[in-house]
Parts: C-alpha cells; sequence; structure tokens
C-alpha cells in the first residue's frame, strides 16, 4: 500500500519527521536505507534561502536532489516562500513542504510555524504563492490547532488542498500544547474527513502498535515518526514492514549495530566537518548506547573524548559489549 496521487508517491507510507538539529542528511539517509518511503529536510526560512547564499553543507542539507525528499521551508512572506521554492525546486527538491506546524516562539513571534494556524488567510496566501511557483507537489506539516479552543487545522486543509496542497500531515498536538501530553490521532480524523487529499498522522508513533492505532484512529492514509527514529533509524522501515507489508529492513544487532553505529559516526563527521561533527554525534551516540544499555563509565569517555579515532575504538564495546583491546 502507498499514498499515490496524480502528482504524488509515498511508497511505503511511512515518513521520517522533520527534527531539527537531529534528522539531519546523515541520518535521514539512514532512515531511507532501512525502508522508509519519505524524509524531511530540517525546516529552513524561506528568505535564508534565497539572501544568505547558503554554504554548501547548508545546501547539501536540504537533499536537493535526494530521492523520496521533501525540502521543507518556513516564513510568512509569500514572495519570500515563492522565490524560495522557486530557488530549491530549480537546484532539485522533489517535493516542497510548508511548516505551519513549529511552536517555537522564535518562529511564531515571526508569525511563521504554528502560528499560522491563527491566521489561516496569511497561511493560504503562503500555500497558493508556493504552489503557484513551482511544479513539484507542495505538501503541508502542521498541528491540530493553536490551542484546545482553536482545531484549525480541518478548514486550513480544506483551503490547501483548494489552493493545490498535495498531502497534509498532522500532528496531532495544538501549539499550546507543545510536546506535553499525548497526540490525539483521533483529532485527525478530523481532518481526513475535510479532504480528499491523503493526510498523514504524527505525533507519539514509535512502533507497529502505535502505527496501527493511530492509523486506525484516524482514518489516516500515513504515518510519520520523529523522536520514535533516535538511535534506531531503521524504525520508519521496521513500522513499514509490519504495518504496509514491505520488505523486513535488516536491524542491526552486536557488532553489526556497532559497524552501522561507526558508519553514522564516520557519515557526521565527514558532513559536519571534525571538530562540528564531533559535537553533533554526541547525541546520536547518546541514543544508541541508551539502547544499549552502554556502561556509565564507558559512555562518559565516549561523550568527551575529542579524538574521533578514539571514539571509534570504543565503539564495539560500548554498543555490542565487545571486550576492549588491551
Ligand atoms: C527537536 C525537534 C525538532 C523539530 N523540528 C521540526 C522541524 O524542523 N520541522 C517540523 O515541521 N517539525 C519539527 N518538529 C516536530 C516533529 O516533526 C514532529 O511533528 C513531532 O516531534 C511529533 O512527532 P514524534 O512524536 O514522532 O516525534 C521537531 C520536533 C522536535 C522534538
Amino acid at each position: 500500500m502507498a499514498i499515490r496521487t496524480a502528482t504524488l508517491t509515498i511508497d511505503p507510507p511511512v515518513a521520517l519527521a522533520p527534527l531539527a538539529g537531529i534528522t539531519d542528511l546523515p541520518f535521514r539517509r539512514l532512515a531511507a536505507r532501512f525502508g522508509c518511503g519519505l524524509v524531511v529536510s530540517e525546516m529552513v526560512a524561506s528568505r535564508e534561502v534565497v539572501q544568505a547564499q547558503p554554504e554548501a553543507r547548508a545546501r547539501a542539507e536540504l537533499g536537493l536532489g535526494e530521492a523520496a525528499t521533501a525540502v521543507q521551508l518556513a516564513g510568512r512572506d509569500p514572495w519570500w516562500m515563492a522565490e524560495a521554492a522557486r530557488l530549491v525546486e530549480a537546484s532539485g527538491a522533489r517535493i516542497i513542504d510548508i511548516n505551519m506546524g513549529c511552536p517555537a516562539k522564535k518562529v511564531t513571534n515571526g508569525l511563521a510555524g504554528s502560528a499560522l494556524l491563527r491566521d489561516l488567510p496569511l497561511a493560504l496566501r503562503l500555500i497558493e504563492a508556493v504552489v503557484a511557483a513551482v511544479k513539484v507537489p507542495v505538501t503541508l506539516k502542521t498541528r491540530l490547532g493553536w490551542d484546545g479552543g482553536c482545531h484549525a487545522a480541518a478548514e486550513l486543509a480544506r483551503m490547501a488542498e483548494a489552493a493545490g496542497a498535495a498531502m497534509i500531515t498532522v500532528h496531532g498536538r495544538t501549539r499550546q500544547q507543545f510536546y506535553t501530553g499525548r497526540a490525539d490521532w483521533a483529532a485527525i480524523g478530523d481532518v481526513v474527513r475535510a479532504v480528499r487529499v491523503p493526510v498523514v498522522a504524527n505525533g507519539d508513533i514509535t512502533d507497529a502498535a502505535t502505527a496501527r492505532a493511530a492509523l486506525a484512529a484516524s482514518g489516516a492514509a500515513g504515518v510519520m515518526v520523529g523522536r520514535g527514529a533516535q538511535g534506531q533509524p531503521w524504525q520508519p522501515g521496521l513500522i513499514a514492514h509490519a504495518v504496509f507489508g514491505t520488505p523486513r529492513p535488516a536491524v542491526p544487532e552486536g557488532a553489526a549495530l556497532a559497524a552501522l553505529v561507526a558508519e553514522h559516526y564516520e557519515a557526521m563527521l565527514s558532513f559536519y566537518g571534525r571538530d562540528l561533527g564531533v559535537r553533533v554525534a554526541r547525541k546520536h551516540l547518546g541514543w544508541y548506547m541508551d539502547r544499549a544499555g552502554t556502561p556509565v563509565a564507558l559512555r562518559a569517555r565516549i561523550m568527551t573524548a575529542p579524538d574521533p579515532a578514539a571514539v571509534l575504538a570504543l565503539l564495539p564495546g560500548a554498543i555490542a559489549g565487545e571486550a576492549l583491546a588491551a
């Protein structure tokens, strides 16, 4: 089963959510390799894309030209959004996603992200501007509403569909909930019933059981997994296997897992450069080690080691429990 429309194919309909600072290009490549159907770049401000002439790494981060990758734009000015969309399309973006869900104050104070749930006419102008600017499919990622009293997502979705949006992902929380409480998958059903374009359910989906429950409660066409993929980039692929019958990804264990973590580590070093890479990699190593039950002292050595060679030498012991060479 896949999401298939006139303009868009998501196969399988299991996506990796954009997590700024986490789902960078090295991580997205791993998740894609394990069989997830769509990955989304970390949000990028539309004006920055146009004005800042992003340096090579920032451009690469957008995943322009990578298969099954959506580039996510944020902004509140239709002109900048359209220009940014045009630019990233010209550079190879295959899907453009508009962020209408980010709850961060620095984004909502600028009236972008989830603040657009309080200004649907502006949200509509943004969608129209982006759709008119590009030929590739334009999708939307949003929340249920601004607060409990305002579940604007269904209305926004109707407007987005009429304006030509190809798919809508809904995180089942309001902006005022930030990340507290539980995602309300049943409330996503209001959006599903409001439109004919595919709707993807997001929020607190971490495994096959939660994916099935979210799909049953919402009637959505697919799921998007964010934090549930931290330290386990195979998880969206595993969910796709269990729920949609795709081939089962080989989930690495023991020495194979240690090798995968080392490969991920080296990919981060080469993507960010050594010094930044060592620092960025720590959160990922931390999640892998949490899952592996790495002893506290060994974990601390890895998390503080400034030298990548030392980290790589310690990983088999930390992840696979292999004895360290004397
Ligand atoms: C650290 C972090 C960064 C995020 N960055 C983005 C982002 O750049 N764009 C976006 O649309 N959502 C962003 N989100 C929201 C997630 O995509 C997702 O909607 C949310 O985490 C709920 O899904 P989950 O429970 O599967 O993690 C972020 C969430 C977190 C925790």
